[in-house]
């Protein structure tokens, strides 16, 4: 069966000046499977937010590819059903599919019309594809709140009087409402508190069970991914440097910038010996970035070789996929594997 999204050589620039750009996406391809959350990990302006925007089509990419197999294809290989090129849709198609790849945001309250009701808010990406009946309209957002835990009797009542795990609710709800297959969750527990958080990421596990969803999680924390994903990629500079499934890159990562992350996630026992590696020097300008491998101005392991040949992504273990010269060589440290119990946020 092929993928359900298969992101191809996407590229996202965006220009400084009027003769220079930079690549905030760089050339990243990644797959999504069917029922799969695959999460998108890395500091602050590596380009996460960017890759969930070109994918749901709020910004146009500068080249690349998504391609999408909504139906499946029964046992072909991947690229021989009826995929289409989502960033290629226009017009009556773009309407048609679009609905099927949705978006939360990390703040629902910057994201939410304060001068709507949340009944409107849930029901405008409906009434913008579909133009569904009145009556219609009441029982699918009604059904909606329901299922994502609102209290129907309070949809007459504006964002702001909700706390902010049930405007995330909110959120998730109006991502809801048009059916999708994809979800892009962009940061959508990381401003909630530790207690919130549980219960809202507990929500999205059910929904994507009951509702069959596939998730692409954006984070910049990893304690926050190993609970909900299948598979972890970690992007650096606009690129994915390490690609792997949940529990082999948090056991085991191939990649020093990954190695750096997983340094970072609070552990349970306090007696671990485990020190910090931070990794030396600021994170570059993504304007300025440079030679060779990305990582290579803060990598602690990084020779001659490394600042001047870009190491491609590559797989350096079985299914493990990373972008360092040194992947199968040097013996970095991930975290202990967790008990299920301990390991839920
Ligand atoms: N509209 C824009 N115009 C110009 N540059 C932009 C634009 N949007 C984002 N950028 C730049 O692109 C880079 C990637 O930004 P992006 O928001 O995708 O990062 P991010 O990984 O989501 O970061 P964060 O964790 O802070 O949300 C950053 O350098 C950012 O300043
Ligand atoms: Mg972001």
């Amino acid at each position: 069966m092929s993928a359900l999204l298969r992101i191809e050589h996407v590229t996202k620039e965006f220009s400084i000046s009027r003769t220079e750009s930079f690549p905030a996406v760089d050339d990243v391809s990644l797959t999504l499977e069917r029922g799969e959350t695959l999460s998108v990990v890395g500091e602050s302006g590596c380009g996460k937010s960017t890759l969930g925007r070109v994918i749901v089509r709020g910004i146009d990419a500068t080249s690349g590819a998504v391609m999408y197999n909504p139906e499946g294809d029964g046992g072909h290989s991947a690229g021989s059903g009826r995929e289409i090129d989502f960033l290629a849709l226009k017009g009556r198609a773009l309407r048609s599919y679009r609905p099927d790849i949705q978006m939360i945001f990390q703040d629902p309250m910057s994201s939410l019309d304060p001068r709507m009701t949340v009944f409107d808010i849930i029901a405008e990406p409906l009434r913008a594809t579909r133009r569904p009946r009145r009556q219609e309209l009441q029982r699918r957002v009604r059904e909606i709140a329901e299922k994502v835990g609102l209290d129907p009797s309070h949809l007459r009542r504006y964002p702001h009087s909700f706390s902010g795990g049930q405007r995330q609710r909110i959120g998730i709800a109006r991502a809801l409402i048009t059916g999708p297959k994809v979800i892009v969750a962009d940061e959508a527990v990381s401003a909630l508190d530790v207690s919130i958080r549980a219960q809202i990421i507990n929500l999205l596990k059910d929904l994507q069970d009951e509702l069959g969803l596939s998730y692409l999680f954006i984070a910049h924390d990893l304690s926050i991914v190993e609970y909900l994903s299948d598979r972890v990629a970690v992007m650096y500079l606009g690129r994915i440097v390490e690609l792997a499934e949940t529990a082999s890159l948090f056991s085991r990562p191939r990649h020093p910038y990954t190695e750096a992350l997983l340094s970072a996630v609070p552990q349970p026992d306090p007696d671990a010996s485990r020190e910090r590696i931070v990794p030396t020097g600021e994170v570059p300008s993504p304007t300025d970035r440079p030679e060779g491998c990305l990582f290579s101005s803060r990598c602690h392991y990084a020779t001659e070789l490394c600042r001047i040949t870009t190491p491609p992504l590559q797989e350096a273990a079985d299914g493990h996929l990373s972008a360092c010269h040194y992947a199968e060589e040097l013996p970095l440290r991930g975290i202990a594997g967790q008990p299920a119990a301990t390991s839920a946020p």
